[in-house]
């Protein structure tokens, strides 16, 4: 066991495990961040998707001990109110099936339109494609994106509401 302070949505956080021990589970089993999910544990799936420095990364392929002061930003922290346009636009457009891959799809998704505000359907399909949906939300998630893109375009004030 050692000793882990880490930057955890913006907060520091410490942990006592084992040093190989994945930050997924360093997030949901010592963190009680369960948000993010367990899919394949073989960085195949992206459910375990999070953000170290902003960058999309599978949480699941992730030692502990490589996190370093790294921020990490999990669904939970992506919005204080869990008003991030792809949230918003999630619920308007019901893109979730059975919702386990949503989490990990609106992190990369997110990524995506911080550096690609106004993405094409094949740039959308391009940075999306590592993460995977048995439920095939695929159409509708590309729909979210375009939906939260064109939202952040339109700016706070239309978009608050
Ligand atoms: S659980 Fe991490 S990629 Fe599948
Ligand atoms: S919504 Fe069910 S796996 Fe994606």
């Amino acid at each position: 066991m050692s000793n882990y302070s880490l930057s955890i949505n913006g907060q520091s956080r410490s942990v006592d495990v084992a040093p190989d021990t994945p930050l997924l589970w360093v997030l949901r089993d010592n963190l009680d961040l369960p948000g993010t999910k367990f899919g394949c544990g073989a960085g195949h799936c992206g459910a375990c998707t999070v953000h170290l420095n902003g960058v999309p990364t599978r949480s699941c392929m992730t030692p502990v001990s490589t996190v370093g002061r790294k921020q990490v930003t999990t669904i939970e922290g992506l919005d204080p109110k869990g008003e991030h346009p792809l949230q918003k636009a999630w619920l308007l457009l019901d893109v979730p099936q059975c919702g386990y891959c949503q989490a990990g799809q609106i992190m990369t998704a997110a990524a995506l339109l911080k550096e690609n505000p106004k993405p094409t359907d094949e740039e959308i399909d391009g940075a999306m494609a590592g993460n995977l949906c048995r439920c095939g939300t695929y159409l509708r998630i590309r729909a979210g994106i375009h939906q939260a893109a064109a939202q952040l375009a339109a700016g706070p004030k239309k978009g608050s509401k």
